[in-house]
């Protein structure tokens, strides 16, 4: 099938490599003429595992192709995907004015019947607001609008897009349901639930998933401060909560809060849905809330630690919003940064990846080359992003290099006794072992 994705970031970029791999004809399409020339050279425009190889593999089998041309894209093909940033208006909520303008492009260019695929996060109800700006085009009766929305995390993405949990594909019309089963039917060869709703009810899905991921860890987060003041261990409640079915797995991990372009701008835009719908859904709010709350916890800690901080070093590694990206967007470690450089302290980080976009991001914040660099002077170590290399620190090195040993790990992802072992004072998150 021959598929147009238009947008090449981390969501567009990841789906034109997924759907070449099951084995569509992919254009991928970009206004950014400096991104299509290194996709062209096979370099992808940020820092995904496995993408790389997984693009040189698909464009070498001539599956996927890059163009400068919305137009030449969406010629021929069956699908588009609309895979544009739809970033937080002035009041909070989604601003679409680039989807918008996107999904007219597509249809302008369409030379045939085509689906529309929604992949781009928007609030319940676009799809059929679009659907209705379309009845003003010559081709409307030959398009379809659906809503497929991306579960994919960044880090994992090749791994999550490769084996999807479930996709979900909300239409309003038969012919829809069709091309969309066609197009993910090797999927559904491979046992993977394919969800079919309304378009209003898969852009809502979208909306309360990722709501109560964010949910889960600004509750833990919540527990993590109670089990602090009552000398209990949240990674054991966590543990616990885990082995309960009806809880299930994953987003229970405490420690400095959620980051990343999706959490903060899907609340917040989800919240404004809800209240302009009538409904006042203030959960949504709290869970943010909760979120600043984790960041304000380490920082208190640390000023705590140090008694007269200003002028003080203080290291922070990782700086990514989490492990796996170079992705800085609402990284809990650059809000820690600004507080800590607001307050007069010298702050420098360490990322095996983010290091140029976050100084980028953070006037002030000095980063280092290594670990041992960031930690050189400093009087407090603050472990923010639990890169899988930092359990293997050596200790020792560390120690060696800081003014004082103190060392908080707001990821828990340090062996406390080993910390301790090495002459530092160590504090987790809702532990005090
Ligand atoms: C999230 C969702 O998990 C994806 O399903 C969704 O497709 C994506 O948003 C999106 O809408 O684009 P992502 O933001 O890439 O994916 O990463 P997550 O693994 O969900 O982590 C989000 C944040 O929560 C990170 O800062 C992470 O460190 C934090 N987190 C996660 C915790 O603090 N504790 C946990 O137990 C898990």
């Amino acid at each position: 099938m021959r598929v147009a994705v238009v947008g090449a970031g981390r969501v567009g970029t990841v789906t034109a490599a997924i759907m070449a791999r099951l084995g569509h004809d992919v254009v991928l399409t970009e206004s950014d003429p400096g991104k299509t020339a290194d996709l062209r050279a096979g370099h992808p425009p940020f820092f995904e595992p496995g993408l790389q190889d997984l693009l040189g593999e698909v464009q070498g089998a001539g599956k996927l192709s890059v163009s400068d041309s919305l137009a030449e894209a969406v010629s021929g093909a069956e699908v588009a995907f609309v895979c544009v940033g739809t970033p937080p208006g002035d009041e909070g909520d989604a601003d679409l004015e680039a989807f918008e303008r996107c999904v007219r492009q597509i249809c302008e260019a369409a030379d045939g019947p085509l689906v529309i695929a929604e992949k781009s996060t928007v609030p319940a109800g676009t799809s059929a607001r679009v659907q209705g700006l379309l009845s003003g085009v010559a081709a409307a009766a030959d398009l379809d609008i659906v809503s497929n929305p991306e579960f994919l995390r960044e880090g994992t993405a090749i791994e999550d897009g490769l084996r999807p949990e479930r996709i979900l594909v909300g239409a309003e019309s038969a012919r829809a349901f069709d091309v969309m089963r066609r197009l993910y039917q090797p999927f559904a060869d491979a046992g993977v639930p394919i969800i079919e709703t309304d378009a209003h009810t898969a852009e809502l899905s979208k909306h309360a998933v990722n709501a109560f991921l964010a949910m889960k860890v600004s509750f833990i987060n919540a527990v993590a401060r109670v089990a602090e003041a009552v000398g209990a261990d949240v990674r054991d409640v966590s543990r616990v909560m885990e082995t309960d079915s009806r809880v299930g797995k994953g987003m229970l991990s405490a420690g400095i809060g959620f980051g990343g372009s999706c959490f903060h701008k899907d609340l917040t835009a989800f919240y404004h849905l809800a209240s302009d719908a009538g409904y006042d859904f203030p959960l949504l709010l709290e869970t943010v809330r909760l979120n600043d709350q984790s960041v304000e916890t380490i920082e208190a800690w640390i000023v705590e630690a140090l008694m007269d901080p200003e002028g003080e070093r203080v290291a922070l590694l990782g700086l990514a919003f989490k492990p796996g990206t170079d992705d800085v967007r609402h990284a809990p470690a650059l809000d820690l940064a600004k507080r800590l450089i607001a307050r007069g302290l010298q702050v420098t980080g360490y990322d095996p990846e983010a290091g140029p976009e976050a100084s980028r991001e953070v006037p002030g914040l000095e980063t280092a080359v290594d670990p041992y660099e960031a930690a050189s002077g400093a009087s407090c170590i603050v472990l923010c992003t639990e890169w899988p290399e930092f359990a293997g620190l050596d200790l020792e090195r560390l120690a060696a290099v800081v003014a004082h040993r103190t060392f908080i790990d707001a990821r828990n992802l340090m062996d406390p006794e080993a910390v301790r072992a090495a002459g530092f004072e160590y504090r987790g998150v809702g532990h005090s072992h």
